[in-house]
């Protein structure tokens, strides 16, 4: 199948997220679209993919022009999308989930459906249990779960929007392999939305560049990194490093906390965390680390042991409270926990300063205006948080983090960021920790977790390692913190 799109115009108000976007696609290739946060790549994949229509401009399908009112419309073409925050309904079974979208008398059996989705997975190597909630699985687990049920619907292009950011990187290799074979041996076309350059490189057979709404180049891989960045920036940027600082008094102390994630029991974690440290939590994508931030935020109970914060136990305490002591957390997962679809900037940032029966709605706004100023959020304080691109609600997420805060606990802090924003966010993260704020964090990105932390929680199969002498060892850091995830012990 052979895609092209011709002239793709789209504007929201008077701004033009895609300007005459002309791009082709090959059957049985690989493609990445690139380009830095708000550029209009998703813009541009949800008009391919049905999701919304061009203001003008033509899709081509094996050279006949289609007209898409629906996503149900794009996918009975071959086109499939998977999106930047999931569309699954969490309170239902995977095999539901895997049976939504499918027209009567297509599947009518729950046996039949199931052996399909079981047949499908098999296939490209993914582990699904068909009979588990979709709230209980991973990030990484539900994309797979999505990209089984698309390929059974009959897609024969595949666009990932940022598919990479919150999974593994055993799940990624997974995903990749998969996606590899589908395009050799399927002839499958694979549209990749990312901001990981080496997944491009990894990935790619050929890369576009966006820009402003504008394509600005078009490159076959191999192609260097560095050139890559210039095209989406405009020039290459320094990577920030880690700096001495000075360490406080203990924040956060955990005693033999043993905690039951998803399916694994963790059990006598011990941790120590001083005024002015960054931790890293490092592990395979469900190995208790989300879990263990969850702790001490307060929402995920513990089978054993305690956590205190500045001396006192949090046991009982609710988010609320600890939210009064100093403690924030952000979650991952941006329209799931963190914010809410269909309330305005403003409303988010009136949420975070209410204090009383009444909403004081200017200062809410000019909070919300300063903040999207000093966080160079592209959105007004009367945007919906839906209609903001991916990585401008990322930074939204942070921007919301309230001030004075002695823990900060967050979970895969630059998810979707381009790297501009991501040195960008942290530098905002490491002024809280001069100031005397102690940071945990989660990445599946092993180069973010040894760039930012001094110290790095490792954890595997119920176990939790410290990592302590990051720079100590000749060895690079990144492989070492691999090989204690992959499970080899010290
Ligand atoms: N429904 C909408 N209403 C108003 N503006 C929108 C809407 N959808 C997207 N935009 C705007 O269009 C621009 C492009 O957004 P888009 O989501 O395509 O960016 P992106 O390249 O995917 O960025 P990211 O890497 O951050 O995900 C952004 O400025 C965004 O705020
Ligand atoms: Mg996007």
């Amino acid at each position: 199948m052979h895609v092209e799109l011709k002239d793709i115009t789209k504007t929201f108000g008077t701004l033009r997220a895609n300007d005459s976007l002309t791009l082709s696609f090959a059957e049985g290739r690989i493609y990445a679209l690139l380009g830095e946060n708000g550029a209009g790549k998703s813009t541009l994949m949800k008009i391919l993919s049905g999701y919304q229509p061009p203001d003008s401009g033509t899709i081509f399908i094996d050279g006949r022009a289609v007209t898409f009112q629906t996503p149900a419309d794009a996918l009975q073409c071959g086109i499939g999308m998977l999106h930047q925050d999931p569309l699954d309904v969490p309170n239902l079974t995977v095999l539901d989930n895997f049976m939504l979208g499918r027209r009567e008398g297509l599947l009518p059996k729950r046996k039949a459906a199931r052996q399909a989705l079981t047949a499908h997975a098999t296939r490209l190597g993914f582990e699904i249990d068909p009979f588990r909630y979709v709230d209980s699985l991973t990030i990484g687990e539900r994309q797979q779960l999505e990209i089984v049920r698309l390929l059974s619907l009959g897609a024969r292009l595949l666009i990932l929007d940022e598919p990479t950011t919150g999974i593994s990187a055993e799940q990624k290799h997974m995903l990749f392999s998969a996606l590899k074979r589908l395009a050799a041996e399927e002839g499958m076309t694979v549209i990749l939305v990312s901001h990981k350059l080496e997944d491009v490189a990894a990935l790619c057979q050929e890369v576009y560049v966006l820009r402003g709404g504008k394509l600005v180049g078009h490159r076959h891989m191999p192609t260097p990194i560095d050139e890559l960045v210039t095209l989406m920036f405009g020039q290459s940027l320094p990577r920030p490093t880690r700096g001495a600082h000075n360490l406080g008094a203990e924040i956060l102390r955990a005693e033999s906390v043993s905690l039951t994630a998803r399916r694994l029991t963790v059990r006598d974690l011990s941790l120590s965390v001083r005024s002015g440290e960054v931790i890293g939590l490092a592990g395979l994508d469900g190995s208790g680390q989300s879990d263990f931030l969850r702790a001490c935020a307060g929402l995920q109970p513990l089978n054993g042991g305690r956590i205190l914060i500045a001396g006192v136990p949090i046991h009982g305490k609710g988010y609320a409270e600890l939210l009064r002591m100093g403690v924030a957390y952000a979650p991952s997962g941006r329209l799931e926990e963190g914010l809410v679809d269909g309330l305005t900037l403003s409303e988010h940032f009136a949420l975070t300063t209410n204090n009383g029966l009444w909403i004081n709605w200017r200062a809410a706004n000019a909070l919300a205006a300063r903040q999207i100023a000093r966080y160079n959020i592209r959105g007004a304080p009367h945007s919906p948080i839906q209609t903001l691109s991916g990585g401008n609600q990322q930074r939204t997420l942070i921007a919301l983090l309230p001030e004075n805060l002695r823990l900060l606990l967050l979970e895969d802090p630059t998810r979707g960021l381009d790297v501009e924003s991501t040195a960008w966010v942290w530098q905002q993260l490491l002024a809280r920790r001069d100031q005397g704020a102690a940071i945990l964090f989660t990445s599946p990105d092993l180069d973010e977790i040894v760039t930012y932390s001094d110290r790095v929680l490792v954890f595997c199969e119920g176990r939790a390692t410290l990592v302590e002498d990051l720079d100590d060892s000749a060895r690079n850091p990144a492989e070492r913190l691999g090989e204690l995830i992959g499970g080899k012990r010290t």
